[in-house]
């Protein structure tokens, strides 16, 4: 007989019904995910409750779910976006569509969930600085951007820089009926790299997301840190299987891992000497699989910008299914992904005015060819480092930094062209960052501008702040998502896109757009011979 006492229950209200789960100790993330099976709810990086995309309402008031012990919720009522009136569930999910306020639409439930709180409270749609693409028909005023951006501090999106979502946010919800969305969809592929549907639907999460649709039953598997896996029937339990304290944060200190060449004693008229950079994308690795079968993608809608081009997670999943008969989801938490996933590599380089120099990279697969391709006068030295792996498939990896290098000497404002032809420009001036772009075929400019926007932040973001810190061990340091520096809504400058149609194929142009910029602002901030330079103000005029 087991003297164990069972569990109370929990009573609240969901979506305007009411529950009763055991009240076991979980958050109310693992609750509405786990025994609820709420998919909206998206998990970033419980449980450090930095990301925003469990956002949902508790008695009307945002509440990020990973932070919020399931008991705190008795007797109240949570509302996710499948609580929300049809017609505002739509509307929501065509502002966002029809700016391109949602790429993967990972985080975009979460905030639809704050935006939807703070119109409640009356806020109105046009308190906040728009695009004048997106807006230029509205005659309200644009000087405001307080509601808005306090709103977005509680959320990360790596994808869309911000802009697009606080378009979203503007946008009166009246969806274009002369719209291709299969044309999006195109343009979104050739963007994010990945199979990438644009639909309202993706706003609202269902954008296929392997963690979504594993089957009923699925254990769960995570990676208990000994090159093994831990499984259980809820992500709790095989958290607690594995023994992991999740989310430690750093006080070490960003190094620079590698020497800069020497030129026989000359200078060198630029240096650049970067470190390892996080791809940070929202949703972490996961895949289930059925006995025998084939994994589940880990890029259901695109957004990682070759983070998980390896990953490991499909692999794993269909091993531990064979082995414990029955299907199983594998899945990273946000401390899995820092510590295993692949780095952008670091470099140290030099460049004479001549535009010959060399570039020191750690070593990455294809990297070398990656610069090759557009720097043929820069001598490429590899080096192997004692720290996280390293891939030439995250965005423009090894080839953006030989282009920046280029411009430094060649001129910052021209525009540059990427290993696939695509081209673009760049500038920073009064606080704006201005980008033109050629990529082919627009398909469409929504899209487009959206990746353009997405790729001008993660550039300035590189440049001026991002970083991952990492021991003279090669141990990771920071592994919660806030800590590697991704710029927040709030401090992200305005861009501006042109986008100039041409009759040539449409191929990615938001990784020129990347190279391109973070060359224009590290020429905004004097060439810091180090990256991250610091924001410090420098976007001002
Ligand atoms: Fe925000 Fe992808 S759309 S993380």
């Amino acid at each position: 007989m087991n003297d164990e006492p069972r569990p109370k229950n929990l009573v609240f209200e969901l979506n305007g019904q009411p529950v009763q789960v055991a009240d076991v100790g979980d958050t109310l993330l693992g609750v509405l995910r786990g025994e609820l099976r709420v998919r909206s709810v998206k998990d970033g990086c419980s449980p450090q409750g930095q990301c925003g995309c469990c956002t949902v309402l508790v008695d009307g008031e945002p509440r990020v779910a990973c932070v919020t012990p399931a008991r705190r919720v008795a007797g109240r009522s949570v509302t996710t976006v499948e609580g929300l009136e049809p017609e505002r569930a739509e509307r929501w999910g065509t502002r966002f569509c029809e700016t391109g306020g949602s790429q993967c639409g990972f985080c975009t439930p979460g905030i639809v969930m704050r935006l939807e709180a703070l119109e409640r409270k009356g806020v109105a749609r046009n308190d906040i600085a728009r695009n004048d693409d997106v807006a230029r028909n509205d005659d309200v005023a644009r000087n405001d951007t307080a509601p808005v951006d306090q709103a977005l501090l509680a959320h990360l999106c790596r994808c869309t820089g911000w802009q697009t979502i606080k378009d979203a946010w503007a946008h009166d919800g009246t969806r274009s009926e002369s719209r291709d969305l299969d044309a999006a969809s195109r343009r979104g592929t050739l963007e994010g790299g990945a199979p990438q549907l644009v639909s309202p639907e993706v706003a609202l999460g269902a954008g296929g997301f392997a963690a979504d649709t594993a089957p009923d039953g699925a254990l769960i598997a995570v990676p208990n840190g000994t090159g093994e896996w831990s499984l259980g029937t809820s992500l709790q339990a095989a958290r607690a299987a594995a023994g992991k304290v999740q989310g430690r944060r750093t006080t070490a200190e960003h190094r620079w891992p590698i020497e800069l060449p020497d030129d026989g004693g000359r200078p060198w008229a630029f240096t650049l000497q970067t470190t390892w950079v996080e791809p940070g994308y929202l949703e972490t690795d996961a895949a289930w699989c059925e006995p025998g079968g084939e994994p589940a993608s880990p890029l259901a809608n695109g957004g990682a910008f070759g983070g998980k081009v390896d990953s490991i997670v499909g692999r794993a999943a269909r091993m531990l299914a064979d082995q414990h008969e029955r299907p199983v989801l594998a899945l990273f938490s946000r401390e899995d992904v820092v510590r295993w996933g692949p780095k952008r590599p670091p470099v140290a380089a030099g460049i004479r005015a001549d535009g010959t120099g060399t570039i020191v990279i750690a070593d990455a697969p294809g990297v070398e060819a990656a610069i090759a391709a557009v720097a043929p006068d820069l001598t490429v030295e590899l080096v192997d480092l004692d720290g996280p792996t390293c891939s030439s498939a995250i965005r423009a990896a090894g080839w953006a930094e030989a282009l920046v290098l280029s411009q430094a000497v060649n001129g910052v404002n021209g525009w540059i062209t990427a290993p696939n032809g695509s081209a673009a420009k760049a500038s920073v001036s009064d606080g704006v960052i201005t980008i033109g772009v050629r990529c082919g075929e627009v398909l469409d400019a929504v899209v487009l501008r959206s990746y353009c926007i997405g790729a001008a932040h993660m550039a300035y973001s590189w440049v001026t702040s991002e970083a991952l810190t990492v021991d003279d061990q090669g141990e990771v340091h920071d592994l919660t998502i806030r800590s590697f520096g991704i710029v927040r809504a709030i401090d992200m400058p305005r861009v501006e896109v042109e986008l100039v149609e041409d009759d040539q194929p449409a191929v990615n142009g938001s990784d020129a757009v990347f190279a391109a910029v973070a060359g224009a602002v590290w020429a905004h901030h004097g060439f810091a011979p180090r990256w991250p330079t610091g924001t410090d103000g420098m976007m001002s005029p």
